[in-house]
């Protein structure tokens, strides 16, 4: 494919583990299960693709909302499967980032995220944010009271500030804005996902649960944002 109809960065709302499992009368912990075979599937579909930066949407500040049981699990599966491939994800180039609050995430799995991160920060290879307790309205209060802290401090003017610059005060800072949205599942909604970063992002929906989105059905999403015109409110 052309580099320069490859997008740079490519964000996944990661959705469908529970449905695909009820589908098959399996618990839903079997859905999430089968989802973690594809985030592997699809990073290193994307590694090999030559995309820059690929952002998965983990677990959302209103996941909190489930049964304590299921968020449970979440977190059990989070520590084990991060604990177990940091070190293939290091081995590959990539560094691993982690985009959301800390507030809540309990220390066990801070821990694990903190020594990925470590492990991982002179990568240059693809850049991987993992979206872990991550909401857009929050990151978008934090990026605010990260400016208004620094004009306090005499870091710079208030009434020069620009998109450019504010956008450095989110959790994503120099990275380059999404050019691609995947959602999967069959929902055509956000769920509070990169608000500031998907204003001109082309959006792919597709039906497939996230446990069938192999890198095949990635391969098409890439395809298909070959084919679209980016006008950007011009011509
Ligand atoms: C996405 O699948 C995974 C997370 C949000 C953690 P869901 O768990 O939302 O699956 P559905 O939407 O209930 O099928
Ligand atoms: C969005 O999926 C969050 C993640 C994929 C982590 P949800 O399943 O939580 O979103 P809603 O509830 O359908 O909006
Ligand atoms: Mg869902």
């Amino acid at each position: 494919m052309d580099s320069d109809k490859l997008p740079r960065h490519v964000a996944i709302i990661m959705d469908g583990n529970g449905r695909w499992a009820k589908r098959q009368n399996l618990p839903r912990p079997q859905g999430h299960m089968e989802g973690v075979n594809r985030v592997e599937e699809i990073i290193v579909a994307a590694r090999q693709a030559g995309i820059a930066v690929l952002t998965l949407y983990a677990f959302s500040t209103e996941n909190w909302t489930r049964p304590q049981e299921e968020v449970t699990m979440l977190m059990r599966l989070f520590i084990r499967v991060l604990g177990q491939k940091a070190k293939d994800l290091h081995a590959n180039g990539v560094r691993i980032r982690f985009i959301g609050r800390r507030e809540l995430i309990p220390e066990e799995v801070l821990r694990v995220m903190d020594a990925s991160a470590q492990l991982t920060a002179g990568n240059t290879g693809m850049t991987l944010n993992v979206a872990f307790n991550y909401g857009a309205r929050a990151e978008i209060v934090d990026a605010v009271r990260a400016v208004g802290k620094a004009a306090l401090a005499g870091g710079f003017n208030l009434d020069t500030l620009d998109e450019e610059q504010f956008s450095r005060f989110l959790y994503t800072q120099e990275q380059p804005e999404v050019d691609l949205l995947i959602r999967t599942s069959g929902e055509f909604r956000i769920s509070n996902f990169l608000l500031w970063q998907i204003s001109y992002a082309e959006l792919y929906f597709t039906p497939k649960f996230w446990p069938e989105f192999t890198k095949e059905e990635f391969q098409a999403a890439l395809q298909e944002f070959a084919g679209r015109q980016r006008r950007y409110g011009g011509i």
